[in-house]
């Protein structure tokens, strides 16, 4: 498995070279904007690496990144795409709102702090990151419409050029429906071989809703899954690739995180084959709705 990794990794940076830049296809928003189906995720404990997110964006293409508040890595990011000299309006650049700015006043604050660690003038994305809120005498529905109409402001004066959601489940978005103008343009929600929740993909594609997956690799816990070892062989990719790859050919916008630019190059090469029908249904009857996000941390600290 090594030896045939590192031949397939010259061989690739090789093949790489000559085309120079990946092109990513992108998915359309209910508002026209196109957004790019493979980014490169970053997060908090040690999930940020300055050298990857470059490479990321000078080398392999990928030019949608996804961060958030909660991640604490925003500055970061600010230096990272500067080094790398991509200009602002070739970027896609999701953040979230994190549950503790949840409020009118308090979301339009938080967003103008995101983008001024971020150094942009607007986001391309911007999230309300988990359904739960917390804001003593209000129930969680009324703090999330009231954020929501902030997130509208915000998306209506242009600082945000579409709004979504994060970890919404379908009542939430019923909910949303019920108490709100605009729907949002995403919602993010953890999507792997483990956790395919297929009701949620469903109602999203019938509101037209852009269904993005989170944790594509499960956190690494699908790699060596006898399956995905097995499809990785007949393919001659990388388990990795193959899950990405499976999130993709479902239609799913997928941004895998990798702190090693080695990865993030392997991870991007995804876009030159395609599973047959057998192998998807093999990975789709891998579903045992397990998650791998879990909340160890009381949800309203920030
Ligand atoms: N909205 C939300 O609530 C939410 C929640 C969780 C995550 N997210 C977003 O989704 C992104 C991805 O999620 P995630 O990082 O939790 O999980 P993931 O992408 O499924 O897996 C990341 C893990 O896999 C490893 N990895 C990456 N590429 C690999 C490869 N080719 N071969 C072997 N191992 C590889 C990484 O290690 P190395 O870094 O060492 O390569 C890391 O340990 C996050 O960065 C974040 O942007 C959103």
């Amino acid at each position: 498995m090594g030896s045939t990794l590192l031949r397939w990794r010259r061989l690739s940076m090789s093949t790489w070279e000559s085309r120079k830049v990946l092109r990513v296809p992108t998915v359309p928003l209910a508002n026209g904007l196109n957004i790019p189906m493979l980014g490169l995720g970053t997060s908090h404990h040690g999930g940020f690496s300055h050298e990857a997110v470059v490479f990321a964006l000078q080398q392999c293409g990928i030019y949608h990144i996804d961060t958030a508040k909660r991640y604490g890595c925003e500055s970061l990011l600010q230096k990272a795409i500067k080094d790398s000299g991509v200009k602002r309006e070739d970027l896609w650049i999701t953040t979230k709102l994190w549950i503790s700015d949840y409020g009118y006043e308090n979301a339009k604050r938080a967003c103008a702090e995101s983008c001024k660690r971020l150094g942009v003038e607007y986001l391309d994305l911007y999230l309300m990151h988990w359904p739960d809120a917390h804001i003593p005498g209000k129930s969680s529905r009324e703090v999330r419409a009231e954020t929501w109409k902030a997130m509208e402001e915000l998306y209506d004066k242009g600082l945000c050029r579409s709004i979504g959601v994060s970890n919404f489940l379908i009542e939430h978005l019923e909910q949303l429906k019920e108490d709100c103008h605009i729907t949002p343009h995403v919602n993010q929600v953890e999507y792997h071989p483990f956790q395919r929740p297929q009701d949620l993909v469903n109602y999203c594609r019938s509101k037209n809703i852009v269904f993005e997956g989170y944790c594509p690799l499960a956190k690494g816990e699908a790699l060596s899954h006898p399956n995905i070892v097995h499809l990785a062989q007949k393919y001659g990719r990388t388990p990795a690739q193959i899950c990405i790859r499976w999130s993709i050919q479902n239609g799913i916008v997928t941004i895998p995180k990798s702190t090693k630019p080695e990865r993030i190059m392997e991870n991007c090469q995804v876009f030159d084959f395609r599973l047959e029908k057998e192998d998807m249904e093999c990975l789709e009857s891998m579903n045992i709705d397990r998650k791998v996000i879990h909340l160890t941390y009381p949800l309203w600290k920030g």
